[in-house]
């Protein structure tokens, strides 16, 4: 592997991190809008992954800084040189050879406004920004029910997913695929018939970088199924059966 990266104060692995973001590209989002003409960059991503900030296609510079806020530098390289300054990136972050900054185990406090300040060859001085989003994955949801009311051979519904401490959004599933409530409401509230009531619902929580969820089982109309834990364990078996085998000759 090629020893011509810029710095790092972290003496094994340094070329993970730009690897590891090509691996895991699926669980970063980015989002690149134009705004005068200059790219304003959002990365996202989960809590504990290595990101990789970096600016495409730069001209030849004779100065670059990367800054965690305006006044709180990370790195310089000057010259061949290359300087990581007492900051808490000091030693889980390292620059290669296009000036990308990776940033190892990244925390929700990681998550700020990225400058790159660069010196040209020509002299002229330019800024560039990038905006890091870290998101913990969304803790799993738990459905209660809030009413549950047979009236006239109708079934009014009211069940609730909550979860707590974190901004989420929600998706309630039936039998007949997805059911039309409020994206941002972790309620559901319907009134169902024999003709059209489900055998379950699922409360989907999710947030940009991952997505969980709980299941409510229902034997007829109005009536919960004895235990809903039973129902999720069969589903279990006939899943694991055809992967224990596939796992063996592999
Ligand atoms: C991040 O990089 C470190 C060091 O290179 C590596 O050991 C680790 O597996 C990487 N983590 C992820 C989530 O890719
Ligand atoms: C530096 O990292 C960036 C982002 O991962 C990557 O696109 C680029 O190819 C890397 N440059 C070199 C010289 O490895
Ligand atoms: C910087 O390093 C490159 C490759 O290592 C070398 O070709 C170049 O002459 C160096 N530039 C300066 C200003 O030292
Ligand atoms: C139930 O049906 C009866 C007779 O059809 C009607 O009088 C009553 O108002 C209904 N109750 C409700 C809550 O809809
Ligand atoms: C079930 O059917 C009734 C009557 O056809 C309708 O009013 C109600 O909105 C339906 N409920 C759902 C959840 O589709
Ligand atoms: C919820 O969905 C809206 C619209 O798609 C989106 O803008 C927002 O970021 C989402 N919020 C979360 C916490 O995922
Ligand atoms: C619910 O989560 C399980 C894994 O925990 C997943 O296999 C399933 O597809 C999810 N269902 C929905 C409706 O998101």
């Amino acid at each position: 592997m090629s020893p011509a990266f810029l710095g790092s104060n972290m003496n094994s692995q340094r070329w993970e991190c730009c690897l590891a973001l090509e691996r895991l590209l699926l669980l970063h989002l980015f989002l690149a809008t134009s705004i005068q003409g200059h790219s304003q960059r959002q990365v996202i991503t989960v809590s504990g992954n290595n990101v990789s900030l970096h600016i495409p296609n730069l001209p030849a510079l004779s100065r670059v800084t990367w800054f965690y806020t305006a006044n709180q530098k990370i790195v310089e390289w000057e010259s061949n040189r290359t300087n990581f300054f007492n900051s808490k990136f000091k030693n889980r972050a390292s620059l290669n050879e296009s000036y990308a900054l990776c940033i190892y185990k990244v925390q929700k406090e990681d998550s700020s406004t990225y400058i790159l300040r660069v010196l040209k060859d020509s002299g002229k001085e330019e800024d560039w920004t990038i905006s890091l989003e870290v998101l913990d994955p969304v803790r799993k949801p738990g459905i209660k029910i809030q009413t549950l009311q047979e009236v006239n051979n109708s079934c009014h519904l009211k069940l609730s997913c909550e979860v707590s401490g974190q901004s989420a959004n929600y998706t309630w599933y039936g039998d007949s695929g997805p059911l039309p409530t409020d994206l941002q409401s972790p309620v559901l509230e319907i009134t169902v018939y024999q003709q059209n009531f489900s055998s379950y619902y699922t409360c989907q929580a999710s947030n940009p970088v991952s997505s969980k969820n709980d299941t409510i089982y229902f034997s007829k109309l109005c009536k919960l199924a004895k235990s809903s834990g039973v129902a999720w364990i069969a589903t279990w078996l006939i899943v694991m059966v055809p992967i224990v085998p596939g796992l063996l000759w592999t």
